[in-house]
């Protein structure tokens, strides 16, 4: 293994040791955005989009459709289906089935349908997620950018099948192709993971600013993460390379200023929501990919990672920071 799958094994194990899972369970997650500009990708003039229908149907060998479940997407226009089991999802797919009763500008048409890709199977718990889907508004919106490059339909082309293994990338956005780096040394044996507090995951939709993080009432909220670890061990070796080995998560919360104190700032903050919030649009791994995904690109990558971080965190103007002062 090397580190980047064992950050993304840990990242998982945490997620699910947190959650207070008895019974055999397979849980399909994705997110909804309106493409805005309907150029097939999401940028930053896009948003997620709430009650909208996602439809997730599986063909047996035949082709003939064995199974399917709707679900509609909450205020971070994300969806989570559960499924008692582990099922084999993987030749199943999610798309856009409908708007709902939202009365959305943004349902013309929906973009293609996406595979399930498992992303994680270990004690009778398994994890799907699905790529973005999108749904298009008519026409493309005034203030897009007029296309130097048009961009292609996104057609998809056929996957094969294969590549089912427990991947770390992400669901929910796709960036622009980085350069490629040169290998990485292999990380240090990774540290024993934190102990786990029996608090379950909030099953509610909640997403917190950085400030409201660093306010001493809500110091119980931190859960699984502790403010004094350092950012080297949490974000992994690039991160380390930029942000010192002796940054800890609570002083990463006082950053700003410039483009990765942001990114930091950020990308802390999501990780307590995602920890927080079993709705956040980010999982615990996602907020550590894109973030070491932004760290190796450019500066433009890290000012655009941590902007979404930060539409995120400020629940979209929609979705309220739940927390309550801890007695
Ligand atoms: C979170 O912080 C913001 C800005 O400081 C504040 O307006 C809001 O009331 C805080 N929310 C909670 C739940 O403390």
């Amino acid at each position: 293994m090397d580190w980047r799958q064992k950050l993304v094994l840990t990242a998982f194990v945490i997620a699910v040791a947190a959650i207070d899972w008895a019974e055999a369970e397979t849980m399909v997650t994705g997110t909804v955005f309106c493409d805005q500009c309907k150029d097939g990708q999401i940028s930053l003039f896009d948003y997620p989009l709430n009650g909208i229908k996602v439809l997730i149907s599986c063909a047996d060998s035949s082709g003939q459709i064995s199974m399917s479940r709707e679900e509609t997407t909450n205020l971070f226009g994300n969806y989570v289906m559960r499924f008692d089991g582990t099922p084999d999802l993987s030749n199943c797919n999610a798309q856009v089935s409908g708007t709902g009763q939202g009365s959305s500008r943004c349902s013309a048409a929906g973009g293609p349908a996406q595979k399930l890709r498992l992303m994680f199977r270990m004690f009778d718990i398994e994890m799907y997620a699905v790529d973005s889907l999108l749904s298009e508004p008519a026409e493309p919106m005034s203030f897009c950018p007029k296309s130097r490059n048009p961009v292609p339909a996104p057609a998809r082309p056929t996957r094969p099948a294969a590549p089912i293994a427990p991947r770390g990338s992400p669901p929910s956005f796709r960036f622009p192709p980085l350069p490629p780096l040169p290998p990485l040394p292999p990380l240090p044996s990774l540290p024993p993971l934190p102990p786990f507090p029996p608090v379950p995951f909030l099953q509610e939709e909640s997403a917190c600013p950085h400030q409201n993080w660093t306010m001493p009432q809500y110091r119980c909220y931190w859960r699984a993460l502790n403010p004094d670890s350092k950012v080297a061990v949490v974000f992994g070796p690039i991160a380390a390379a930029r942000y010192g080995n002796d940054m800890t998560l609570w002083g990463s919360l006082q950053g700003r200023g410039d483009p990765y104190k942001t990114l930091l700032r950020e990308a802390t903050t999501s990780l307590l929501n995602s920890y927080n919030s079993l709705e956040f649009p980010y999982h615990t791994i996602g907020v550590i990919t894109h973030t070491n995904l932004a760290l190796r690109g450019s500066t433009r990558n890290v000012l655009v990672t941590a902007l979404r971080f930060m539409r995120a965190n400020s629940g979209f103007g929609r979705v309220p920071c739940k927390l309550t002062p801890c007695k």
